[in-house]
């Protein structure tokens, strides 16, 4: 572990922008990482870094098993992931929100029967419901969640909600904020004492320049 440069697991997609130009403005040469083509691992030499690129679950998923020493990933992954590992900085961007959006006025709250919710994340739904007493069925979905409720599958969903464009778009409305949300920088355990050092200078030049 100590032979290889400090591997980093960051987030594909929507962080992807925000943390090249966080590395960057630290003073990393990310061309490797912006010019990437097919590579997954990526060098970035004069940090003595190597950057690998994936999926938000993928990137917790490595730094649980240490085959990454870091990662960044959203708040959103975090908590529904749990898992064991440090959540050392809040990076600042990446930034929305959890909620619970329903069809343009329906009246989520009122009535007995036992509301169902469609989600990519049923973690952070079921703590939600459990937190506020409230006894829902949950579906779990992959992808464009905001479908569920228009094709009459669930009553409500439990989502991100960044700029609110894809609910408007979609005739749906939020009925309570959840959770904010935004990138986190995270390490592996046992990294972090065994490249304590290293970690701790990449966490310092990252707070300098968040
Ligand atoms: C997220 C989320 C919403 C949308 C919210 O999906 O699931 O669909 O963004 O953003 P808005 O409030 O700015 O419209 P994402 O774009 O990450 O794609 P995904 O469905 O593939 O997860």
């Amino acid at each position: 572990m100590l032979n290889r440069p400090l591997r980093i697991a960051l987030t594909k997609g929507r962080l992807e922008k925000d943390t090249i130009e966080l590395f960057e403005k630290i003073g990393y040469d990310c061309t490797a990482v912006r010019e990437k083509g097919r590579k997954l691992i990526l060098p970035v030499p004069d940090g003595n870094l190597e950057v690998v690129l994936a999926k938000a679950n993928d990137v917790i998923t490595y730094v649980e098993h240490g085959v990454c020493d870091c990662g960044v990933v959203g708040k959103d992954t975090v908590m529904e992931m749990q898992g064991k590992y440090f959540e050392l900085v809040d990076l600042g961007f990446g930034r929305c929100r959890f909620a619970l959006a329903v069809k343009k006025g329906f009246d989520f709250f009122s009535g007995y029967d036992v509301r169902t919710i469609a989600s990519k994340y049923p973690g952070v739904s079921r703590s939600y419901f459990e937190s506020i007493g409230m006894d829902v069925e949950i579906v779990k979905i992959e992808g464009s969640v905001e479908l569920a409720p228009l094709l009459e599958l669930s009553d409500g969903i439990v989502d991100i909600v960044e700029t609110g464009t894809t609910l408007r778009e979609n005739g749906l409305e939020v009925v309570r904020d959840i959770a904010p949300v935004s990138a986190r920088f995270i390490v592996n355990t046992v990294s972090m004492k065994l490249r304590q050092s290293e970690i701790e200078e990449l966490v310092k030049l990252i707070k300098a320049n968040i």
